[in-house]
């Protein structure tokens, strides 16, 4: 691969958007400048359950500046709703008049400004026809069916007769709250016509996802259908899939010949996307009496809508966790009357293993053995499910050294044992890993013989420094200054990445440029040779080396780029297509319609390729009140190659305080009757502040993986979050003597 002068990968390097974000310069979806547009409003489903009747429109028309009332009856036959698979919700439609859950878009109403938009849809009257609507778990009509498995079943062995067999065992019923993500960027689509081509301004993990999943749903030719987001603020899976409000806008601003612009309310956010679904779980470990684990079971429930199966099983995860000879595992939908929830920071393995590593604490108190030393004893450098090695796996160096920062020897294992004053005190530790993605992208690379790189691709900045990931690899690969180097991404126009999901984003973007960059060598390099005034006529292309804007050869000879460049016309463009390897040349080709084809982390023929971490947690619960402080966490990760040290430090520190706010605050509630979010709002939904996150630590433990891709990155977007709910519950466990077995934890399930 190209070059190592530059040397920066690995160093840690500001954002090279940073500027323009605090400035005010970054150009998020909606503030692109639209000439003349309406505004949309979108009236939502009081009910969960039923069919709309009528639609009384008067009042509604009447307020001035109403341009445009769409509802099922004049626009339905018009778009198909988008296209299932994993994150598409299929929920929200105005495709026909039925009501699959509260706050389910049935009209969109368009006018001059917003406030009239806004006015009119409160004027709208709708007449239901109301059915009975089940919530949740337990509710009277829910539709519970065993879930589909991706590949084979995670098991082995026979997990009942051993656990039946083992001398020490625990059971334990988790369960995990229904969350919603939140974004700060809300959920806006701006569409814009010109003739037959159409552009849509909507902030979207999935460029070009979203580009033919509209086109599918409007009968459209992809190549008329551009999607723009040069900036994506904050998605963590919400902004990953498309829902079908993105048609509706697109209709709209057809039927008006205008362009149309649609900002959701942060309230709608919540029932018009995706959210993380709540779950119970059953865990059962068999042990020896010295701790070896020898029946391992999970079982899942999720919740999900009623024509979805949409489910995150992460028992697939959790049955990779620990050698153990005897695995069981299962998953079961529960189909209820609500919105379709979708992917969310870690979607399988922030509920799942929150059960797994509790258990896992529970199992070290009941041997009285430390818990360090429990996931010790069950460590394995294979997956016990294939039989495959992990590419790497770093599990107890992150253990063993968040715990010695932590302090964690200064531990009296006694529950209820350590007190400061008022306060008891606790320690808890658990584990986190997150499978490794890597998929298909291609790129466009252009240098010029000044020194200047651009590069362009679909990749996503979604606030987690991607395009700054994107600048140190040309940079580095081409011996320039990141200054030198710019970046374009977030438009369906450049070529194609796959969504920013599972955490491959730096796996997948850092392949594609390095590949870019190898392409730009060779042909600078072709043309030397051949260049009778070249100090590497003659010489093999091949032992030509791009390196700091020098392009070098045999016997010290060199040649500014600038020169070798310009001998190739001047401007050198290349376009480059990645396809990891384990993928069929075919990937490339779903890539351009907008499907995507990922390396998964366990589906692979040769390695099981995952990122391990591990997470202290101090809490202090209040002796009286029962209140819970933590006021410190330290936490460490191995993920194989870290490409820039500063935005990934930030991401492991989101996670955790992520995973903080989700073990001590976040939910969302529902109400069984009438089957409404009762907090759909940002200002009832908890989530930790700056006071309840004193200090957290993240330590990056140094991996070098040569097995999982070429440069050993492993990708850190989502392993943060990933067992951080466990670690706060051992810690309450360990400072009360009370074992809670639900997130959020809250003080009054403290109090008895
Ligand atoms: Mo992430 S929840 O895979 O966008």
């Amino acid at each position: 691969m190209a070059g190592e002068a530059g040397g920066l990968f690995g160093k840690p390097t500001p954002r090279i958007d940073g500027a323009a974000k605090v400035t005010g310069a970054a150009r998020y979806a909606s503030d692109e400048p639209v000439a003349n547009p309406a505004f949309a409003y979108l009236v939502t489903s009081a009910i969960a359950r039923g069919r709309v009747g009528a639609f009384g429109l008067d009042r509604a028309k009447a307020v001035p500046g109403v341009l445009d009332i769409l509802t099922n009856a004049n626009v339905g036959g018009q778009a198909k709703p988008p296209p299932g698979g994993d994150g598409g919700p299929t929920t929200t439609t105005l495709e026909t008049d039925r009501i699959w859950h509260d706050g389910q878009i049935i009209a969109v109403v368009v006018a001059d400004t917003y406030e009239a938009a806004r006015e009119a849809a409160n004027k709208l009257e709708v007449q239901y026809m109301q059915e009975p609507a089940s919530a949740t778990f337990d509710s009277p009509g829910v539709d519970i069916q065993p879930y589909k498995p991706r590949g084979p079943e995670p098991g082995k062995g026979d997990a009942a007769a051993a656990f039946a067999a083992s001398p020490v065992t625990v059971e334990g019923r988790y369960q995990t709250p229904a969350q919603h993500h939140n974004p700060i960027e809300l959920f806006t689509t701006t569409c814009v016509w010109d003739g037959p081509n159409l552009t849509i301004y909507e902030p979207s993990q999935f460029m070009w996802g979203l580009k033919a999943s509209v086109a599918e749903q409007l009968g459209l030719d992809p190549a008329n259908v551009r999607t723009v987001s040069r900036h994506v603020g904050g998605g963590f899976g919400s902004k990953g899939g498309t829902t079908s409000r993105t048609a509706w806008i697109a209709i709209a601003a057809r039927r008006l010949g205008r362009p149309v612009k649609l900002v959701p309310t942060r309230g709608q956010g919540f029932t018009i996307a995706t959210y993380r679904a709540e779950t119970r779980q059953r865990v059962k470990l068999g042990a020896t009496r010295d701790g070896k684990l020898t029946s391992f079971s999970h079982e899942g429930w999720e919740v999900t809508s009623r024509p979805s199966g949409y489910n995150v099983a992460g028992v697939e995860t959790t049955a990779r966790m620990y050698a153990c000879p005897n695995i069981g595992t299962a998953v079961h939908v529960v189909h209820a009357d609500r919105n379709t929830p979708g992917f969310m920071r870690a979607p399988a393995e922030m509920p799942y293993m929150f059960a797994l590593e509790s258990a896992m604490d529970e199992l070290a108190h009941a041997l009285g053995m430390d818990p360090v030393e429990l996931r010790r004893i069950n460590d394995t450098q294979t997956d016990p499910v294939s039989g495959l090695p992990f590419s790497s796996r770093s599990l107890m160096q992150c253990l063993d050294q968040a715990a010695a920062r932590f302090g964690w020897n200064g531990r009296n294992a006694r529950p209820g044992s350590m007190r400061d004053g008022e306060w008891l005190v606790g320690y808890g530790c658990a584990a986190a890993c997150y499978p490794t993605n890597i998929a298909p992208a291609a790129a466009r690379l252009s240098v010029t013989p000044d020194g200047k790189a651009t590069i362009g691709l679909a990749a996503h900045e979604i606030g987690t420094g991607a395009s700054t990931t994107v600048a140190i690899t040309v940079a580095h690969s081409l011996g320039l200054r990141i200054e030198d180097v710019t970046v374009h991404l977030g438009d369906s126009n450049l070529p194609p990445v796959t969504v920013a999901g599972g955490s491959n984003n730096a796996a997948t973007t850092t392949h594609v440029a390095v590949q870019a960059c190898e392409e730009v060598r060779r042909r600078v390099a072709e043309a030397a040779v051949k260049d009778a005034d070249s100090p590497f006529h003659g010489a093999d292309p091949a032992t030509l080396k791009l390196l700091a804007g020098t392009l070098t050869g045999p016997g010290n000879s060199s040649e500014p780029l600038d020169k070798a460049v310009s001998r190739t016309g001047g401007r050198l463009e290349v376009h480059t297509e990645y396809v990891p390897a384990g993928l069929p040349a075919s990937a490339m080709a779903r890539l351009y319609k907008g499907q995507v084809a990922f390396v998964r982390g366990e589906g692979r023929k040769d390695v099981t390729a995952y990122s391990f971490g591990a997470h202290f947690v101090e809490v202090r619960v209040h002796g009286r009140t029962r209140e819970v402080r933590v006021p410190r966490v330290v936490s460490a990760f191995a993920a194989g190659t870290i490409v820039n040290p500063l935005t990934a430090h930030s991401q492991y520190m989101g996670g955790v305080i992520w995973g903080l706010s989700s073990a001590l605050h976040e939910a969302t509630e529902i109400d069984a009757t009438s089957v409404r979010y009762t907090n759909g709002n940002l200002a009832d939904y908890m989530v930790a502040v700056s006071a309840d996150v004193p200090s957290v630590e993240v330590i990056m433990v140094p991996e070098h993986d040569d097995r999982v891709n070429p440069l050993g990155v492993k990708g850190i977007g989502e392993i943060g979050i990933v067992g951080m709910g466990a670690a706060v519950a051992n810690a309450v466990f360990h400072a009360t003597g009370k074992r809670l077995r639900e997130l959020p934890i809250r003080l009054e399930n403290l109090l008895s």
